[in-house]
C-alpha cells in the first residue's frame, strides 16, 4: 500500500508542478533588454491571446504574428507582412535597452516596429493583451500599440478611419494569398467624408456598405444602426 500512495502523491506533485510552470512560461510581457526566438511566446493574462512568430505551411518564412491561443484560426495581426525573415536565420523579437522594439535575424538588416527617442531615459514594456492588442508603454504612456497598425482582422477595439493623432489611416488589406500575407488586393477602410465603410479592389471602390441608418427589428423590438447595403437579419451589428 505504501508505494502506492507515495506514487499518488508524486503523481499530485508533477500535476502541482506542471500547473505552476506552465503558469510562469506564459508570460504577458517583454521588458528592456528581452527578447523572445521562434521557439518562445507570450501569451495574454487570460491566455486569449499569443504572440510569437508564425510560419505558413509550406513556407519558410517567419511572421511575428498574433493568433487566438485555442482553435486554429490563423493570425489576427501580422507585425512584418512585407519583411519575412527566413525560418533559418533565427528571427528574435527584441525590445532594446536603447528603446527599439525590433525583428532581428541573424546575419540580416532588423525591422523596427518602434524605436524610442534615443535621449529620453523611458523604462519600456510590451504586453500582449487580451484583446489581442499588443501595447508598448512607457509609465502608463502607450507609445506603440499593434491595433494601430491593424493587418487583415478587425478585433473589438479596434479603428478604421482616421487617427487625428498621428494623420494614419487605419485601414484592414487582405493578404496576398492564404500563404501569403503580404498586402493584397483589397482594402476596408472608412470614408469619414461619406460615412461608408468601403472595400477597394487594386485603389478601384468595390463595394460601398452605404449610408449607416437606423434599422428596426421587429422580432427583437430593438432599433440598431445598419449600414444600407449591410444583409439584414443575418447579421447585426450594432455600431455605436
Ligand atoms: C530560444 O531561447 C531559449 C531561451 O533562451 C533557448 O533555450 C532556445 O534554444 C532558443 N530557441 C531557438 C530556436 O533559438
Ligand atoms: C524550406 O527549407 C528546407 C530546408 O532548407 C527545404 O528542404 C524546403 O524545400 C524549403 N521549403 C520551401 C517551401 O521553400
Ligand atoms: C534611467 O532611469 C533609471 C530609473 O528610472 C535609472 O536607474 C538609470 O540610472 C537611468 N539611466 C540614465 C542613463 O539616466
Amino acid at each position: 500500500m505504501q508505494p502506492e500512495k507515495s506514487s499518488r502523491r508524486i503523481v499530485v506533485l508533477l500535476i502541482f508542478l506542471h500547473f505552476l510552470f506552465s503558469q510562469v512560461s506564459s508570460l504577458d510581457t517583454l521588458k528592456q533588454g528581452d527578447n523572445l526566438n521562434s521557439s518562445s511566446q507570450l501569451v495574454s493574462a487570460k491566455r486569449i491571446f499569443t504572440l510569437g512568430f508564425h510560419t505558413p505551411e509550406n513556407t519558410n518564412n517567419s511572421y511575428l504574428a498574433i493568433w487566438y491561443t485555442v482553435g486554429s484560426r490563423g493570425p489576427v495581426w501580422i507585425g512584418n507582412r512585407e519583411k519575412p525573415v527566413p525560418n533559418n536565420m533565427n528571427p528574435e523579437l527584441t525590445l532594446s535597452t536603447r528603446g527599439q522594439l525590433i525583428i532581428t535575424q541573424s546575419g540580416g538588416e532588423s525591422f523596427e516596429l518602434y524605436a524610442a527617442e534615443s535621449n529620453k531615459n523611458q523604462s519600456l514594456s510590451a504586453t500582449l493583451l487580451d484583446t489581442g492588442n499588443f501595447v508598448l508603454s512607457s509609465n502608463g504612456e502607450i507609445l506603440w500599440q499593434s491595433f494601430d497598425h491593424p493587418t487583415d482582422t478587425l478585433l473589438p477595439g479596434m479603428k478604421l478611419g482616421v487617427n487625428h493623432r498621428t494623420r494614419r489611416n487605419w485601414k484592414l488589406s487582405s493578404w496576398a494569398g492564404e500563404r501569403n500575407p503580404v498586402s493584397g488586393a483589397f482594402t476596408l477602410e472608412w470614408d469619414p467624408s461619406v460615412r461608408n465603410l468601403i472595400v477597394k479592389r487594386r485603389g478601384m471602390v468595390y463595394w460601398t456598405s452605404g449610408e449607416l441608418e437606423d434599422y428596426y427589428i421587429e422580432r427583437g423590438n430593438l432599433r440598431v444602426k445598419q449600414f444600407e447595403n449591410f444583409p439584414r437579419e443575418v447579421d447585426i451589428f450594432n455600431l455605436m
